[in-house]
Order: C-alpha cells, then structure tokens, then sequence
C-alpha cells in the first residue's frame, strides 16, 4: 500500500516539521511497511530523517535557471527530493498547465529517474456524460505518458471529489481502477475527500493499491491512522 499526503498551500515549515516528525516516529514505532510519502508546500523543504518520502508538488522541468517562481531539480536535490507529483487537477485547472506541459514535465523527471506521482480525473460535467466519455476524457490525460514508466504511480483523483466529501461509488472507483489497471501495471491510488471513516472500503477495493490524501491528512494523527488501515490491509 502507498499512503500519501498532499499538503497542497498549507503549512508552514515549522508545523511541518512537528507533522514529519510525529509521522516519522509513528513509521518507525509500528514499523510500518507501507510506503508513505508527504508532499509538503516547497518552503518545508528540509532533511526529515528516517520513515517517510519527502515528495515535491511540483517542480519545473529544468536544473536551474531564469523561471521566476519556479523551483528546479537542484532545489530538489539539496534535500534528497526523488519524488515528484504531476497532472494535479488544481495545477491542471486552477494554475492552467496544459498536457502538453505536463508531458514534458513527465517526461523530464521520468528521464532523471524520480518517482512520479501522476494525478488524472475528470470534472463532474465529464463524469454525468457517462462511462464512455469519461474514459475518453481519461485517456486525453494520459497522452506522452509512459504508463509502463518503472517508477510511476498513477493517482485517479476526480475533481469533483477533491475538498467535497463527495466520494465515487465503489463501483465507480472499480469500474474506472480496472479500466487502468488494464493500461498499466504500476500502482493506482484513489484520491478525492478520503478520510479515516471511508478509507476502509476504498483501499479493500481490486486495484486500489493506495491513496492520495488532501484535507484530511493535514493532521498527524489522522494521517497515522490512515497508514494503520493500509498496514491492515
Ligand atoms: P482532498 O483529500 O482534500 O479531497 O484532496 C485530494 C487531493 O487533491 C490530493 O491530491
């Protein structure tokens, strides 16, 4: 199981480190096999020992340079940083990046070795035109993707679900995980309003190997509650 946190704009750098360290002491205590990784703001940025994967966001696809507002891969590689996540929706439809952005991105980091974090789903106006059209919508998502790439993990996080507790049906979430299940072999998270309460469900789910937590993993001991039911899986 992979078991992620995305902080999205919250948190500062010292209620990070009381977060990572709470995180890192629960990983080692329990001895937790899960993979967990926290994608915190870029400002957190720092050196927090053993446990968990410190991942970025985002990250711009150059080592450095003139991109003002940016960060690069040598701001990722003062700190370890081998994790990247890209096609956020908010990124996609809030900060206006484009596919065609967002492969080169991909494939820049894919061809530095990271692990990559790629996030896809589809509106509610998508998702109401039904299953056919959602998953050509998809599919739109996943072009110059490498869905073979060794180190990626695919999150499917609707968009209508993130920040709602709004949540697919089961079914929906088996429907469309089987559907990338047969594109890819790598592991699928789902994300979009999971919460301790109905994580139980989504990670028994065929397929599931995961999730991408927002809102509800901003809170130490709610995260380590959501890594104890994927160890319990
Ligand atoms: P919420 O868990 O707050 O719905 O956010 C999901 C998400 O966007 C994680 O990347």
């Amino acid at each position: 199981m992979i078991v992620a946190a995305n902080f999205k704009t919250n948190k500062t750098r010292a209620q990070t480190r009381d977060y990572m360290d709470e995180v890192n002491a629960y990983i080692r205590a329990e001895n937790v096999k899960s993979e967990i990784i926290v994608f915190p703001p870029s400002t957190a940025f720092d050196n927090y020992g053993q446990g968990l994967t410190q991942g970025a966001q985002n990250a711009y696809a150059v080592e450095n340079g003139a991109f003002t507002g940016e960060i690069g891969v040598d701001q990722l590689k003062e700190f370890g940083i081998k994790t990247v996540l890209i096609g956020h929706s908010e990124r996609r439809h809030i900060l206006g990046e484009t596919q065609k952005e967002i492969a080169v991105k991909f494939n820049y980091f894919k061809n530095l070795g990271y692990q990559i974090v790629y996030c896809i789903g589809e509106k509610l106006e998508t998702r109401e035109l039904g299953q056919s059209a959602l998953l050509a919508y998809i599919a739109t998502q996943l072009v110059d993707i490498d869905l073979e790439y060794e180190n990626l993990v695919v999150a499917y996080e609707p968009v209508w679900a993130i920040g709602t507790g709004l949540v697919p049906s089961t079914d929906d979430i088996s429907q469309i995980h089987a559907d990338l299940r047969a594109k890819t072999s790598k592991p699928l998270l789902y994300g979009g309003s999971v919460k301790v309460s109905n994580m139980v469900e989504i990670v028994a789910l065929e397929n599931v190997d995961g999730v991408l937590v927002g809102g509800a993993s901003l809170y130490a001991q709610n995260f380590c509650e959501m890594i104890k039911i994927a160890e319990e899986v």
